[in-house]
């Protein structure tokens, strides 16, 4: 292995054992989707959002202290009756989402299905008295979408043993146990679980606290001995994964070498918080998912329902706003990969697309439609064979230009969030004097130099 770069912790990279055409068959749908939903829902929900006077959504119980026995008191309050799986699901579709991925069990260790290692789940603790997991997963594979499992592996703050991640112990029950005996008797086991009971297509760990690559190797022998399986880079003890995510920001420009998901709240909090109204706008959020897949990433975008069961409001209509924009202009997110130039534009981002011919497809998302309908798309000096404005087909005429392309955008704009030209191109579009968008690295198997990798 190579030496690790100053100030890096000098981890063994773990990969999985697969040769790259492997891989990228393996992530192809992946890399397709652009767009997930999240769903954070646990007894968190309960308080939502305060308890006495404290604050939280789901860090709740460790912000305000709470004692493992009244934390355990909430679930009866987890009831669920409001929960329609088949109506979140159709939500995720209609919000053009390809996949699912909920808290299974969060850093509380509630666990959201039936467990033979912890009772301490919604069959057997909570109100709901039912496993909320398996009518999601059928749900949302009836749609056509993926489906995957959240799980806290290291932290669980009231199963015997669990991580406490950065914090210490708040009640006298949390010393009780042994982290490696609660790996072994209840984290693996119920990942196991997940495995054998809802077929996850993505596991999305969380939080690495305390997970050294001995800890963490026989999860991911787990996870390598489902051949589709994806995972992403939150095991810890060394382990890569498939995808890295970005938590809450988007990186200022296109990472290159690694898949990313950026995983994103629609307003503050992950969790349930009545208090928190702080909204993104839809055109933030659309603009989030264009620029993300301009930097050849996945956008994972929460809802945060009600202990009842219900996706508040104000999420459903930003998701189906997104939805009804990528009914127009989903050809230049779905399938497409990071854009022709690693910085932002001014006027807005760009994505494109290949054919097996290799005529390549140019996306413009047009975040500011420019006075003089020009736009420059500088160092490119190949002409186009034709343009189009997905929104009604119009002609897009374009020139070569010593500066660049010069693309002519027909009349006004198409969509006050993002109006999307397609420029269709004969051969695959250089930038001259950019370096061209290298292969993946991540999972290959053939990483040169861990310490490298972002
Ligand atoms: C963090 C938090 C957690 C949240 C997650 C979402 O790791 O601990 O509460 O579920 O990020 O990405």
């Amino acid at each position: 292995m190579a030496p690790a770069a100053a100030g890096l912790p000098a981890l063994p990279a773990v990969v999985r054992d697969e040769i790259a055409e492997q891989r990228d068959s393996r992530l192809k749908w992946y890399r397709e989707a652009r767009f997930g939903m999240f769903i954070h829902w646990g007894v968190y929900a309960v308080p939502a959002g305060t308890w006495k006077d404290r604050h939280g959504a789901e860090w709740i119980m460790n912000q305000a202290k709470i004692p493992v026995a009244d934390y355990r008191a909430l679930a009866k309050d987890f009831t669920a009756v409001k929960y329609d799986p088949t109506a979140w699901a159709q939500l995720a579709a209609d919000a053009g989402m390809k996949y699912v991925v909920i808290t299974t069990k969060h850093h509380d260790g509630f666990a959201l299905f039936d467990s033979a290692f912890s009772d301490w789940n919604a069959v057997k603790a909570s109100g709901a008295k039912r496993d909320l997991i398996s009518p999601l997963a059928a749900a949302v594979r009836a749609r056509g979408l993926k489906f995957g499992t959240y799980y806290s592996q290291s932290q669980d703050w009231t199963n015997l043993g669990g991580g406490k991640g950065r914090d210490q112990p708040w009640d006298e029950e949390q010393k009780k146990g042994n982290f490696d005996t609660y790996l072994k008797t209840i984290a693996l086991p119920q990942v196991r679980e997940l495995m054998d009971k809802f077929h996850p297509d993505i596991l999305w760990w969380d939080t690495e606290y305390s997970m050294t690559p001995e800890r963490a190797r026989p999860f991911f022998d787990l996870v390598t001995s489902h051949p589709h399986l994806i995972q992403n880079s939150r095991l810890g003890g060394g382990v890569l994964g498939d995808f890295r995510t970005s938590e809450q920001r988007i990186p200022a420009s296109a990472m290159l070498g690694r898949a990313l998901e950026v995983n994103m709240t629609i307003n503050k909090s992950w969790g349930y918080r009545a208090d928190d109204v702080d909204w993104k706008s839809a055109q933030q959020l659309i603009r989030n998912l264009s620029d993300i897949a301009s930097k050849d990433g996945n956008y994972l975008l929460n809802v945060g329902p009600t202990a009842e069961g219900v996706i508040p409001q104000p999420e459903v209509d930003r998701l189906c706003a997104i939805g009804r924009w990528l009914k127009v202009n989903g050809e230049a997110i779905y399938a497409t990969r990071g854009g022709l130039y690693l910085k932002p534009l001014d006027w807005g981002r760009t994505t494109q697309k290949a054919d097996a011919n290799a005529r390549t497809t140019i996306y413009l998302h047009v975040w500011e439609w420019p006075a003089d309908g020009k736009i420059l798309l500088p160092d490119v000096k190949q002409p186009a064979v034709r343009g189009r404005m997905l929104a009604d087909g119009a002609a897009v005429n374009s020139a070569v230009t010593p500066a660049g392309l010069v693309v002519t955008l027909p009349g006004v704009a198409r969509d006050p969030d993002v109006s999307v030209a397609a420029i269709e191109f004969a051969a695959p579009v250089e930038v001259f004097g950019a370096p061209p968008m290298p292969k993946d690295l991540g999972a290959s198997g053939t990483l040169a130099n861990p310490s490298k990798s972002p």
